[in-house]
């Protein structure tokens, strides 16, 4: 399984129906949309509205990565503005009991559900939840911006999971995101991944050409 998840955070505003319509004819099938509150993170991105705008521009998968402190109180405006998905930090739970009560919530909404944690987060505080989750994505940077490099430490959790979900019979998609290149991307897959976001790699150059070379790769 490869899909491919380019993230808005680095597409030219300036720009944007002529990328999105480039992304809509592209091999990558979803889109990586992130929301920050410049509390969680200390950026802000967007809410919402923008992601309406996303949805009558595009059937991709619309996969919403929450960076903000209280996905409880926001997750629904993102689901109402049309999210696939939504991806949440465990470190925004007091306990697993609370965050099997959201991923329950969220799967009543027939959203995919995703859990992911910064760089430095123990995976085991939150290993019981990974039966009920749709994805589990692994930060390869901290997250909150751009641009960084990949933090080989990642391709550690990628084949934790990987192993994981074959000797638990879990079944997670496994998603890298932060850092990601032609040569992050090969490493990540070795190791197990299966959905890669990729920003500045993708906007940075020609949309198609840097798609379909992840693509190929
Ligand atoms: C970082 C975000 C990423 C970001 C990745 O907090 O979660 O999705 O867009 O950007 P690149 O691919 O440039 O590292
Ligand atoms: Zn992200």
């Amino acid at each position: 399984m490869r899909i491919i998840a380019p993230s808005v955070l680095s597409l030219d505003y300036s720009r944007l129906s002529e990328t999105v319509q480039e992304l809509n004819e592209s091999k990558a099938k979803w889109i990586h949309y992130d929301v920050m509150d410049g509390h969680f993170v200390p950026n802000l991105t967007f809410g919402p509205d923008i992601l309406r705008g996303f949805r009558k521009m595009s059937n991709h998968f619309l996969d919403v990565h929450l960076m903000i402190e209280d996905p409880l109180k926001y997750a629904d405006m993102f689901i109402e503005a049309g999210a696939d998905g939504i991806t949440f930090h465990s470190e925004c739970f007091k306990s697993v009991d609370e965050m099997i009560d959201f991923i329950d919530y969220l799967h009543s909404k027939n959203v995919s559900v995703g859990i992911t944690s910064k760089p430095e987060t123990d995976m085991n505080s939150y290993k019981e939840v990974l039966g009920l989750v749709d994805l589990v994505l692994v930060m390869s940077v901290e997250p909150g911006f751009g641009g960084q490099s990949f933090q080989e430490g990642a391709l550690d959790k990628i084949r934790t999971l990987d192993g994981w979900r074959k000797e638990l019979e879990f079944d997670y998609l496994i998603q890298v995101d932060g850092g990601i290149n032609a040569e992050t991307a090969q490493l990540a897959l070795k190791a197990g991944v299966d959905v890669l976001v990729a920003g500045s790699y993708i906007f940075k150059g020609d949309v198609t050409e840097k798609i379909d070379e992840l693509w190929n790769l």
